[in-house]
């Protein structure tokens, strides 16, 4: 739907929300067209409106528009979600909380912050060094917290400091009836009532918008090692990550990134690494604890035919290094031009199944010609398979598609999910109740009940 073919309430509700917030209401063509596709091949479709905010209230106000009229309502970040989580299915007013971008509250003492939902990770952590504090999530994107928040994002650094999910302390959520709700305390555990901060926390917008975010943070750690080390083969290094994890040493980062990928970074950022499979590595602690872990990893990495660590000595190498990696969805993006369609699939399954995932992921890849470079935060068992696509080529839409599948049903068979980092959105629907079966029903049960007329970014994640 667009706005010249808008329904007479989604019409109206844009004119209310004009009254409410003058030029920041914009119907533009190229602005709803930014705001409803994301950075794959999932579908996009412009919301009707796009609604810049600046508070809490505002938010409210249109929301209350919006239920009014039942019409849809779509949060938006910085647009890097990666599952079509804000595609405009069924039209509606999207709302962009980037300009709510406001640091709330530092507690250096007791290391939380609380952030308007529009500030990014960057931000964030710009504004905190000087206090000796950062905050670790990092998705590849400088994504918004709010965002982040809303799609349980992870990144490089999940395996020594959790995701979203273990970090979030409360949120500020604003509900389909434009009731606005506090989560959470300060406290750093409760006992208290049902833990409604987890329940937002991935919920995709599907059950509220949330404008604020309470947050731990950490304190930088006096001894900072990063480094690469090369290997012999992928399944080398995932058993060298599952080893690692086995044995409990505190790493900080350890990224798989396979030869395709190194091959990308290269060009893409301008480095020389030795094209083969390679794991990305940081350890954080004291300066003793970190020669001390690196010294155990080492001896597990040279067990499997890896090579010394080639170590970023200055932090501006280490700062390019861990931008590299970020940008390797970018990097590999580039490789294939011609194949705009790609997609940064991603599976977690149990650290003990990781190599057999992975080896048994590029076997099914070799042998139906898919190109699908592998790179991987294989601490945590997760890693992401890059599919190409020629659209217009259906025979090898066919075979993507399969090993699409085939990954995911290999997964679920390990006891893992259909995806560890990047979201149900509008692209993993269908895997959902392959994955919890009956309980797909107790999430609908409370998509209903929080939201009745369906109005909270409809047609995602667990909604209708
Ligand atoms: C990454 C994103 C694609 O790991 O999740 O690079
Ligand atoms: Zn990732």
């Amino acid at each position: 739907m667009n706005s010249s073919t808008a329904s007479a309430n989604t019409l109206r509700a844009i004119d209310a929300a004009r009254n409410l917030l003058g030029d920041r209401l914009s119907t533009a063509p190229a602005v709803r067209e930014q705001h409803g596709k994301d950075l794959t091949w999932n579908v996009g479709v412009p919301p009707d409106a796009v609604a810049f905010v600046h508070s809490t209230e505002e938010v409210q106000a249109l929301v209350k528009i919006c239920a009014a009229e039942s019409v849809p309502v779509i949060a938006f970040g910085t647009g890097t979600s990666l599952e079509g989580h804000f595609a405009a299915v069924k039209g509606g007013i999207c709302i962009d909380i980037s300009a709510m971008n406001t640091i709330l509250e530092v507690n250096a003492e007791d290391q939380d912050v609380r952030v308007q939902a529009g500030v990014t990770r960057k931000q964030l952590n710009t504004h905190l060094r000087d206090q000796g504090l950062f905050f670790p999530i990092d998705p590849g994107a400088d994504a918004s917290l709010g965002g982040m928040a809303a799609t349980r994002a992870s990144g490089t650094n999940a395996v020594r400091y959790g995701t979203m999910r273990d970090n979030v302390m409360g949120l500020t959520v604003v509900l389909a009836d434009g009731k606005i709700i506090k989560t959470g305390t300060r406290a750093r555990k409760s006992s208290a009532g049902y833990d409604l901060t987890r329940l937002f926390v991935g919920s995709e917008g599907t059950l509220g918008v949330i404008t604020e975010v309470a947050l731990k943070l950490y304190g930088i750690p006096e001894g900072i090692s990063a480094g690469i080390c090369a290997f012999p083969s992928i399944e080398a290094c995932c058993l060298v990550a599952i080893e690692t994890i086995q044995l409990g040493i505190p790493i900080a980062r350890i990224e798989l990134v396979d030869a395709e990928h190194i091959r990308a970074i290269n060009t893409y950022s301008k480095l020389s690494m030795p094209e083969v499979p390679t794991l990305f590595v940081e350890f954080h602690g004291t300066k003793a604890g970190v020669a001390e872990q690196s010294t155990l990893f080492s001896e597990i990495a040279s067990s499997h035919g890896g090579t010394e660590i080639n170590w970023a000595t200055q932090e501006e190498d280490r700062l390019k290094l861990w931008q590299a990696r970020h940008d390797a969805f970018w990097a590999t993006k580039a490789m294939k031009p011609g194949k705009e369609e790609a997609i940064a699939t991603d599976v977690c399954v149990p650290i003990s199944r990781l190599a057999e995932c992975v080896v048994a992921t590029q076997q099914d890849l070799a042998a139906h010609q898919v190109y699908g470079p592998i790179i991987g935060h294989v601490g945590d068992g997760n890693f992401h398979v890059v599919l190409f696509c020629d659209r217009s080529n259906a025979d090898e839409v066919a075979r993507v598609k399969g090993v699409y599948q085939r990954l995911i049903e290999r997964a679920l068979a390990m006891g893992g999910t259909c995806t560890g980092e990047h979201g149900i959105g509008s692209g993993k629907r269908d895997y959902l109740r392959l994955e919890h079966g009956d309980a797909v029903e107790t999430m609908r049960a409370i998509k209903t009940a929080l939201d009745p007329k369906n109005i909270m970014n409809p047609g995602k994640n667990a909604g209708p």
